[in-house]
């Protein structure tokens, strides 16, 4: 081995004395302790698990962080500017040449900072349907997963609140489902859209799918209603924000490295050669040719790098297909063929449609002395368009059964889940160079398609090949073309008559497009419009993959626990087997709320014996 290794472990008996804080440094890490747990990724996830082990002072543990501090990146604390990229805070991957949406390479974003892509997420709040819940229960075996057993997860996560302007929000949304005391804060939005009152009559005009909801959270998303997003009085509302606030993070049982890359986790001598294989030891470092350190943690290492990171680490370190490690020269430690495979996403189209009017938000990102002006509001106001994400509404849909036998019966986890999701926007996301715009933004909630994590190189600093598979499967390309034939009809309500500039039908109709299509078939085109313009929505699940014990499939136990391992778990958006019908932060809250939970206790009734 030609790195150089050093070991950073330890004996500080009297662990109140170490001091508590962020760090970016290791040799800051004064004293070496012994961690009882050490967190790989302090994201999403992570950041819960740190918050909820330390309530316990005589807890240890230390958080790896491969990103910079949230506090002080201001571009992630104004929601609006979720709407514009930012490479400081991002791992800039790229997937591989998507065959389905002709052969682009798109960009696929995850927070690299402190709380993760919670950080730099669109902030929506969506639970999902109650039947995801019960189906994870049913593919686990676990029947805590069921809907009814998890409302004590997303009370422990929600702090529900006022929006910024304190509007009156009697009929937006349902009380009795809310939580008042959790970690992170929701609310419906704070600046009164100019389309707002539109997009409600239209749901009154049409009726139908376009039914009212008074709140998409209550376990049935189908239907239209506000958006309701992680935002404090016009904050963003991150892991890092809430579980890692300063009150948490100084805790003294409580040590944070940032800047830190976990390279591998690696076998504990003790138990090469009989029993299962113990990991519990970390490799990390500060720059891709720097000193490379170990950690061991006295309990277990969780692993909640995300699902990206998280498959990338486990095949780093002989955890994955066997066989497929070999051929990279990795030692295989465990078989588990299932890592890094069935990587899944909800595919996301930005659809626009011209406007009779210029009260939408097309100006702000393109016009720099209204963003300034308006960032001024922001900070010293806390108002203004600035206060909120880019969606004001939501409408989550289903296919008929019709369309559903074509594919051999339903995708969705039951019949109160959507396939399809449409986001309304009082403009266009994409930035266009003048006009203005409403927006629709389409996903596919149920997908089919899967894809994969792979190592593209054995060095960690080498971005996996990530093939997220987006639309290769004909059902998701049918679910796309419903959402957008549903996004047309919802511009032919008669509320729409004056303001939606010409025919809803034609905004899809690329002149580049018809041009190489020898007929003009609507259904081609529209095929065409969607393979062209599809991207990610960055829902990434999948890729460790909670099953039950007896499963011939999986990497996770119900338990958190890699199958034929000791001393390490995973806990973050990789282990969903199927992807929720949601935008995936809050599933992530509550998987990582209960994993403290489940920690927790296996360590408290440890202690009896
Ligand atoms: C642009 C974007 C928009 C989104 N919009 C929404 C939305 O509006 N609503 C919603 O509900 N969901 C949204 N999501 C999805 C949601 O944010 C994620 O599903 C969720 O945050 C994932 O949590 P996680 O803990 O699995 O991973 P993350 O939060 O990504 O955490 C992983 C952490 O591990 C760190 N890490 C990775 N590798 C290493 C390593 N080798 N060493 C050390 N640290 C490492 C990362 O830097 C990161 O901090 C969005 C996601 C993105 C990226
Ligand atoms: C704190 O953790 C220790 C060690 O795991 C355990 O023995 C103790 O019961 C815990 N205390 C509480 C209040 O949970
Ligand atoms: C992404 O690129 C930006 C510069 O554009 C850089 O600051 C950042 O560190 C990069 N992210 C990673 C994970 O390398
Ligand atoms: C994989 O690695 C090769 C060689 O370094 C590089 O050319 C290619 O761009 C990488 N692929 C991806 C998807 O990053
Ligand atoms: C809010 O509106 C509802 C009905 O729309 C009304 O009954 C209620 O009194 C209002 N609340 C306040 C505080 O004004
Ligand atoms: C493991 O990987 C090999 C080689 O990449 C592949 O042929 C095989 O199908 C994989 N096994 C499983 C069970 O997926
Ligand atoms: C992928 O998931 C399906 C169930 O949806 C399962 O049957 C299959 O075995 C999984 N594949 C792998 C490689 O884990
Ligand atoms: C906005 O539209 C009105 C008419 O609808 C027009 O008079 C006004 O000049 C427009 N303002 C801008 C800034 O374009
Ligand atoms: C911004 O303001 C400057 C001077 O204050 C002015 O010269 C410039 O034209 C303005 N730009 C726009 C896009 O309005
Ligand atoms: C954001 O939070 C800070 C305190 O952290 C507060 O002073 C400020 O008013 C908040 N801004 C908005 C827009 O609410
Ligand atoms: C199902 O939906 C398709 C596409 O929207 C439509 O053409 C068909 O008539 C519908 N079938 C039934 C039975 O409603």
């Amino acid at each position: 081995m030609n790195w150089l290794y050093s070991s950073l472990l330890l004996s500080c008996l009297l662990f109140i004395r170490c001091h508590a804080a962020v760090y970016d440094r290791v040799d800051l890490l004064q004293e070496f302790i012994q961690y009882d747990f050490v967190i790989i990724g302090g994201g999403t996830a992570g950041s819960v698990l740190a918050n909820r082990l330390t309530e316990n002072a005589t807890v240890s543990v230390l958080v790896l962080e491969a990103g910079g501090n949230n506090i002080g990146a201001i571009p992630t604390q104004i929601p609006f500017f979720c709407t514009l990229s930012h490479p400081q805070y991002d791992w800039n991957y790229t997937t591989t040449p998507q065959e389905g949406l002709t052969g682009r390479e798109v960009a696929y974003t995850r927070g690299f900072i402190l709380g993760g892509s919670s950080s730099v997420n669109g902030m929506f709040y969506t639970r999902g349907s109650a039947d995801d819940y019960n189906r994870l229960a049913s593919v686990t075996g676990d029947s805590e997963w069921s809907w009814k057993h998890v409302q004590k997860y997303f009370s422990l996560n929600e702090r529900w609140t006022f929006p910024a302007d304190h509007h009156n929000t009697t009929g937006q949304y349902d009380p009795s489902i809310h939580s008042l005391d959790g970690m992170n804060t929701v609310s419906l939005a704070g600046f009164p859209q100019s389309i707002n009152k539109n997009i409600i009559r239209a749901s009154s005009e049409l009726g139908g799918t376009f039914q009212y909801n008074l709140d998409m959270n209550s376990g049935n998303p189908l239907g239209l209603g506000w958006l309701q997003a992680t935002i404090d009085g016009g904050n963003r509302s991150s892991a890092a924000t809430s579980y890692l606030s300063p009150e948490f993070r100084h805790r003294p049982n409580l040590h944070i490295l940032i800047n830190t890359r976990v390279t591998r986790i690696l076998q504990d001598d003790s138990s090469i050669g009989g029993g299962p294989p113990h990991l519990t030891t970390v490799e990390f470092t500060q720059s891709p040719d720097g000193a490379r350190y170990q950690v061991t943690a006295s309990k277990e290492v969780l692993l909640s790098a995300g699902a990206i990171g998280s498959p990338q680490i486990l095949l780093n370190s002989g955890i994955g297909n066997s066989s497929y490690l070999s051929s990279l020269s990795i030692a295989p430690i465990v078989n588990l063929p299932s890592v890094g495979q069935n990587f899944t996403d909800h595919p996301r189209l930005v659809n626009n449609w011209p406007v009779n009017g210029n009260h939408t938000f097309d100006d702000i990102n393109r016009n720099s002395n209204l963003s300034t002006h308006l960032q001024q509001v922001w900070s010293q106001f806390g108002k203004g368009p600035l206060v909120d994400t880019f969606v004001s509404h939501l409408l989550f849909a289903r296919l008929n059964d019709s369309l559903l036998n074509q594919f051999g019966g339903d995708p969705a986890a039951g019949l109160h889940t959507p396939h399809y999701e449409l986001g309304f926007s009082n403009g266009d996301i994409s930035i266009a160079p003048d006009g203005h715009f409403i927006g629709i933004t389409t996903r596919v909630v149920s997908p089919l398609s899967r894809g994969t994590v792979l190592l593209n190189s054995t060095d960690p600093f080498t971005a996996p090949l990530i093939n997220p598979g987006l639309l290769s499967h004909e059902f998701d390309l049918l679910a796309m073309k419903e959402a957008v034939k549903t996004s047309v009809k919802s511009l032919t309500a008669p509320v729409w008559k004056e303001y939606v500039v010409g025919n809803p039908d034609s905004a899809f109709i690329d002149s580049e497009i018809v041009s190489k299509l020898e007929t003009a078939q609507p259904d081609l085109q529209l095929e065409a419009y969607i393979r062209k313009n599809t991207g990610t929505s960055a829902h990434a699940v999948g890729t460790a993959a909670m099953t039950g014990r007896d499963s011939d499939f999986g990497v996770v136990n119900p338990d958190f626990k890699v199958k034929g391992v000791e001393g390490l778990r995973v806990i973050d958006a990789s282990i969903f087997p199927f992807v929720p019908s949601a935008h995936t932060q809050a599933p992530v809250y509550v998987v990582a709320e209960r994993a403290a939970d489940e920690i927790k206790s296996f360590w408290e009734n440890f202690h009896i014996f």
